[in-house]
C-alpha cells in the first residue's frame, strides 16, 4: 500500500469517528424522520402515483405522470392463482394488451381473520412486470356480482354476524347485507390490508386501479327488507342526498317513499350500497390513494324496466347521482357492456362518459365481432376498455361471450391493441385534449362522417381499395373501425381496420376541394412520428383504405 494511500484510509477512519454518517445500518432505522435521508431517497425514487385528471370536461388515467389509455384484458375469475397463471400469459401477450384486470380473492387474501396471505399478490405483481404490463386489480370482497361468495370462509360459517339480506318474504337472501356493520369493519380491514401491501410493494406502480367490490347490489330483489333496514326505509332521506339532488327543502324532513315515490325502495338499496363501499374504498385510498372504480352490471339503457329485473343498488345509469353523492372516494363508475350490439351498446357508452364520471369499459364481451367497440369506447373518450374472460384456462362464459377462446377467437381484439399501443400514450393524450375521434362500423350504416371544424372526415365500410366511393354497401359483417386525431389544422393521424377514409372541406359553398398534400405511414417511436413511405397513386386516389393490416398514417391536407 502506497503512503499516500495508507494516509487517506487513516483520515476516513477519523472522519468517520466525528460524523454520524458511519452508523451502522441498524442503527439508521432509529434516526428521527428528519434525520432520514436514505428514506427521502427511497421515495424519491418512487414513479408518480396514478391519478385521474378532469380538464374542460374531459378525463386522462395518468399513469408515470402522462396520459395513458388502458389496453386491457380481463381474465376469468378463477383465472388469477399462481398455479393457472401459465394459461394466463399466452393469451395476454398474443393479445399486446398493456393491462390485465386480475381478482384478489377475499377468501384467499385473509384466510383467517387478520392473518394475511399475500403470496398470491407477490406473484401477480412480479409475474406481471415480466411481462411488462400494468394491472387493475379487482376487490373480490363482500360483493360479488350481488353475491357475497368470496367472503372468507371465517365469515360464511358465522350468517348471524355477517348476516344476508331479507327478501319481501322475511327470508334471506344470497346477497350480503349493507347493513352489516361486522362485514363492513372486516371488509374495511381486508381491503386496507391490500392497499397497505401495494404500498409497500409496488413502488413501480405496477397496479395502476383498483376495483372496489364486483357488481356490487342485490339479484332478486330491490331492496333489504329486514326490520333494520325498514327502519332506515321510514327514516327521513338524509340530507346530503336531498341536497345533491337539489331536492325541495320541503321534502327535507320526508322519508324515502315520501321523495322518491315508486323509485324510493330501489333508490335507497343504491344509497345503502354505496355508503358501505364508500367506507372501504375511503379506508383503502387513506392508506394509498390509487384510483378507485366500482362496476355496474347494466339495466337496458334504452328499454329501462325495474328491478328486480335487473340488479339493483348497483351503480346502473339511473343512480348515477346517488352514487355520486354517497361515494365521493370512488373516482369513476364503470360499465361492464354484455348488452347486444348497436344501439343498446352505444347508449351504455353515452351513459357513463359524463363530466364527473370518466367512461372506463372494464368487461365487455368477448365475441370477436365486438372487438370494433374498442374504438367506440376510445370515440367516447374513454380512458381504457377491457373484453372480460381472455385466457386460455378453457372456460367460456357464452352466450355473454366467445363460446371458445383461441387465437381465432382473440385475433380481432389482437388487431386493434397491435395497432393503438405503439401510439397509446399519444392517443390518450390526443383524446384527452379533445382532438381524438373514433367509431366503429354498425350494420346497415355503411358511412359515417366526423365533424373537424374546417374539415370532415368521412368514413365508408365495404368498398375494395380500387375505385370510386359511393354506394358503399358495408362489410359483410360490420368489423370496421378507425381513429381520426387532428395534429395540426390541417394535418391528421388516421388509423384503422377494414374501412375507407377521406377528407372534404365542411364549407361545401366554398367551392374548394382537398387535396393530399402528404400521406405519410408510420409508426410511432417513444412519442414520435416516424415516417416509413409515403401513400400515392393507387394508395390515396380512391381514399385512405385500411385493411386488416395495422397502419397508421399521418395526413397533410391542402386545397385547390
Ligand atoms: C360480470 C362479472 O363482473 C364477472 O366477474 C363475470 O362473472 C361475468 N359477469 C360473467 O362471466
Amino acid at each position: 500500500m502506497k503512503v499516500s494511500s495508507v494516509l487517506r484510509l487513516l483520515l476516513s477512519i477519523l472522519f468517520c469517528s466525528l460524523f454520524t454518517t458511519c452508523i451502522p445500518a441498524g442503527a439508521q432505522q432509529a434516526q428521527s424522520p428528519a434525520q432520514a435521508p436514505a428514506q427521502t431517497k427511497a421515495v424519491a425514487k418512487d414513479r408518480p402515483l396514478p391519478r385521474l385528471v378532469q380538464e374542460s370536461g374531459r378525463h386522462a388515467l395518468f399513469v408515470d405522470g402522462a396520459p395513458f389509455v388502458i389496453l386491457g384484458a380481463q381474465v376469468n375469475n378463477s383465472s388469477a392463482w399462481p398455479a393457472v397463471l401459465p394459461k394466463v400469459w399466452p393469451a395476454i401477450e398474443y393479445l399486446h394488451a398493456n393491462t390485465v384486470e386480475v381478482p384478489i380473492y377475499w377468501e384467499q387474501f385473509e384466510p383467517e381473520q387478520g392473518r394475511f396471505d399475500y403470496s398470491v399478490l407477490d406473484t401477480l405483481l412480479a409475474q406481471a412486470r415480466e411481462h411488462h404490463v400494468r394491472l387493475v386489480l379487482l376487490w373480490f370482497g363482500t360483493w360479488k356480482n350481488g353475491s357475497s361468495h368470496y367472503m372468507p370462509g371465517w365469515m360464511k360459517r358465522l350468517p348471524e354476524r355477517y348476516p344476508r339480506m331479507t327478501g319481501a318474504n322475511g327470508r334471506p337472501l344470497d346477497s350480503p347485507s349493507p347493513y352489516a356493520s361486522e362485514a363492513l369493519k372486516a371488509d374495511v380491514q381486508g381491503f386496507s390490508a391490500l392497499m397497505r401491501q401495494l404500498k409497500t410493494a409496488d413502488h413501480e406502480r405496477t397496479v395502476i386501479m383498483v376495483q372496489v367490490e364486483n357488481e356490487p347490489g342485490t339479484w332478486g330483489s330491490v331492496r333489504d327488507y329486514s326490520p333494520a333496514a325498514q327502519k332506515l326505509f321510514e327514516s327521513p332521506v338524509p340530507r346530503e342526498l336531498l341536497t345533491a339532488l337539489h331536492k325541495e327543502t320541503s321534502t327535507r324532513a320526508a322519508n324515502w317513499q315520501a321523495v322518491f315515490g315508486e323509485d324510493a325502495e330501489e333508490f335507497f338499496h343504491a344509497w345503502s350500497v354505496a355508503r358501505y363501499i364508500e367506507e372501504v374504498a375511503a379506508a383503502g385510498k387513506a392508506i394509498y390513494a390509487l384510483p378507485v372504480y366500482v362496476n355496474a352490471a347494466l339495466r337496458n339503457p334504452l328499454h329501462p324496466s325495474r328491478p328486480p329485473s335487473y340488479e339493483s343498488g348497483g351503480p346502473t345509469d339511473n343512480v348515477i347521482p346517488i352514487w355520486k353523492a354517497a361515494a365521493p372516494s370512488i373516482d369513476l363508475l364503470a360499465p361492464d357492456i354484455y348488452l347486444d350490439e348497436g344501439a343498446e351498446y352505444l347508449k351504455a357508452l353515452d351513459l357513463y362518459q359524463r363530466p364527473d364520471n370518466a367512461l372506463f369499459v372494464p368487461e365487455a364481451r368477448n365475441v370477436p365481432a365486438y372487438s370494433r367497440y374498442f374504438f367506440a369506447a376510445l370515440g367516447h373518450q374513454a380512458i381504457g376498455f377491457s373484453p372480460f374472460g381472455m385466457d386460455y384456462t378453457g372456460y367460456s362464459n357464452s352466450p355473454l361471450g366467445a363460446t371458445k377462446i383461441t387465437e381465432e377467437s382473440l385475433a380481432p381484439f389482437a388487431l386493434n391493441y397491435t395497432l393503438v399501443g405503439p401510439m397509446a400514450g399519444e392517443i390518450a393524450r390526443l383524446n384527452f385534449e379533445g382532438k381524438l375521434q373514433a367509431v366503429a362500423e354498425e350494420k346497415g350504416q355503411p358511412s359515417q362522417s366526423l365533424d373537424f371544424g374546417s374539415w370532415t372526415a368521412t368514413v365508408a365500410y365495404g368498398l375494395r381499395q380500387f375505385g370510386p366511393g359511393e354506394n358503399p354497401p358495408g362489410n359483410p359483417e360490420p368489423i370496421g373501425r378507425v381513429l381520426v386525431a387532428r395534429l395540426a389544422d390541417d394535418q391528421f393521424l388516421v388509423a384503422g381496420l377494414f374501412c375507407r377514409v377521406d377528407f372534404r372541406v365542411s364549407d361545401s359553398a366554398s367551392g374548394k376541394q382537398r387535396q393530399f398534400l402528404r400521406v405519410e405511414e408510420g409508426t410511432y417511436e417513444n412519442g414520435t412520428f416516424r415516417p416509413i413511405r409515403i401513400w400515392n397513386g393507387d394508395q390515396t386516389d380512391w381514399g385512405l383504405n385500411f385493411t386488416s393490416a395495422a397502419q397508421v398514417l399521418r395526413v397533410s391536407l391542402g386545397t385547390y
